[in-house]
């Protein structure tokens, strides 16, 4: 399998394809959804939630992710590694630059930070210091408690134009992909349209470039009520393995997401 880059999902967003994106907080998760040619491997902080236990993605710590880091890098194979910053790493330029070294040391290819148009200055320290950088726009679990919830975001004109313009200001800050969560399928297309750079969604509808869900629940093990967005491939497959592959195979063919996994 040929190693997937920037490049490469830059070529997927010009050719019009979309490409799989899948959280993985270890090596043997990490190498099965590789082998399935999942493109983008995510160490995702909702690790707090599938492997910790908590109530929310806050209490996750830069060493916690660091552990799962170099877990998920020693097989994630040809794909591609997106790490998140964790809570308050954004709480200053000098912080992010240095938890980014840190997660880029444990074998982050991209890390997502999650912020609106004021993370601009930090996203243009990390981009001139070579470290490419996924903005996280719409609802961004950190800020849970400010929302009052994970809620749909951008359901209103002006909170749309404010999703909007804020992916724009970061792309032009440097920001190489933009991750969207649950915001309307139309909105979803709009950034998607607006921008050059990937843009990855969950649950923001069938047309961003790429796809990603979180590993528990696609096989379908994750515990309380499951967000609508959620799809149990395993239900449908007869290993593990194969849940990952029909994963993959319907994002890249666009039957996943279907109407009723949108909002
Ligand atoms: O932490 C995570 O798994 C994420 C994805 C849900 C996008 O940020
Ligand atoms: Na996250």
């Amino acid at each position: 399998m040929k190693t997937v880059t920037l490049s490469t999902l830059q070529a997927y967003k010009r050719a019009g394809e979309t490409f799989s994106c899948l959280t993985a907080y270890d090596a043997s998760f990490a190498h099965a959804a590789s082998q399935a040619g999942i493109d983008v491997l995510l160490v995702g902080d909702s690790l707090g939630m599938v492997l910790q236990g908590q109530q929310s993605t806050l209490p996750v710590t830069l060493d916690d992710i660091c552990y799962h880091t170099h877990c998920a890098a020693r097989g994630k194979g040809a794909s591609l590694l997106m790490v998140d910053l964790p809570f308050m790493s954004n709480a200053s330029t000098e912080q992010l630059l240095r938890d980014s070294g840190e997660l880029m040391r444990a074998g982050a290819e991209l890390v997502k930070v999650e912020g609106e148009a004021w993370m601009a200055d930090g996203i243009r320290e990390l981009t001139r210091r070579g470290v490419p950088v996924c903005a996280h726009l719409g609802l961004t679990p950190q800020t849970v408690y400010q929302l009052g919830g994970y809620k749909v975001q951008g359901r209103d004109a002006e909170r749309a134009e404010q999703i909007i313009n804020d992916a724009k200001t970061l792309v032009e800050a440097g920001a190489s992909v933009i991750l969207l969560e649950c915001v309307p399928a139309s909105l979803g297309k709009a950034v998607t349209e607006a921008l050059d750079v990937p843009v990855i969604g969950i649950g923001a509808g069938p047309d961003t470039d790429g796809q990603i869900l979180v590993m528990h629940d696609i096989l379908g093990v994750t515990h309380g009520r499951t967000p609508r967005f959620v799809k149990n491939f395993l239900a449908d497959a007869d290993s593990i393995q194969g849940a990952f592959q029909r994963y993959h195979q319907d994002v890249k063919q666009r039957v996943f997401p279907a109407p009723e996994h949108c909002f």
